[in-house]
């Protein structure tokens, strides 16, 4: 696990115009550049703007480490999708991730755990790591099928061959995404086990889920937990900056 440096990644979902979107990736670089000695941080960054802002935010993050994600991407290299965007065009825009089955894909878009893996392909064609979500609903949770809802997404949408380093899964409970309710630390460490299963060594499980700076720490202090998705709080630099910060 000690091998397995610590992601924490911000998907800014549908936020950010042009001006505020460059202010704070500017104060993220301008942080990571200005740490010394204790400051700096253990983990590694990614931030993942809408795509109207992957070119100025590449622009200003250029340099400094943090990596560059998009949050979503079609199956196809290219070709009359329109309103898509294309592994290819992310990583030429100079992303290394891209976000794939977010929970709000799979019941905004209706997409299912085959489009998810197909677009797993796309990612991987293009050299980018996904970053694969999968969580339960409450209905889901209450009924305790959260463990097997989580196993079916996992065997729908995971390649077979799945080489570690070049895949995230991010447990997000849906009931926890941007609601302030948090899963509690059992509950993430039973669920983190059950994913980690059916995954290599090497791949990174984050937590995503209402973090935010007073819950990080203690997240981030669980094992099989190798980072952090933080939707709301990676909007503003202090707090996704005290949420990087809580690695340890
Ligand atoms: P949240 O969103 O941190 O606002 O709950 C997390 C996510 O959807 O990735």
């Amino acid at each position: 696990m000690a091998d397995r440096k610590k992601l924490v990644a911000g998907n800014w979902k549908m936020n950010g115009l042009r001006s505020d979107g460059l202010t704070l990736a500017t104060e993220l670089a301008r942080r990571v550049r200005a740490a010394t000695g204790a400051e700096q941080l253990s983990c590694d960054l990614l931030i993942c703007p809408p795509a109207t802002l992957l070119g100025p935010v590449h622009d200003a993050i250029v340099g400094s480490g943090i990596h560059l994600g998009g949050q979503d991407c079609h199956p196809a290299p290219k070709g009359a999708f329109t309103g898509d965007i294309s592994a290819e065009m992310l990583a030429d825009a100079g992303c290394r991730f891209v976000i794939l089955g977010h929970s709000e894909r799979r019941q905004g878009h209706g997409e299912s755990d085959a489009l998810v893996r197909e677009k797993i392909g796309a990612a991987r064609r293009a050299g980018l790591v996904p970053i694969v979500c999968v969580g339960e609903t409450l209905a889901q949770r209450q009924a305790r099928e959260a463990a097997a809802v989580v196993v079916a997404q996992l065997a729908g949408s995971l390649p077979e061959r799945a080489a570690g380093r070049e895949l995230i899964v991010a447990y997000e409970p849906v009931w926890a995404i941007g609601t302030g309710l948090s899963a509690s630390l059992d509950d993430i460490v039973a669920m983190h086990a059950v994913i980690r299963r059916h995954l290599p060594t090497e791949a990174h499980i984050l937590y995503g889920g209402s973090v935010n700076p007073a819950n990080a720490g203690a997240i981030l202090a669980l094992g099989d937990v190798d980072g952090a998705l933080v939707g709301g709080a990676s909007l503003a630099a202090d707090s996704f900056w005290a949420i990087a910060s809580s690695c340890g």
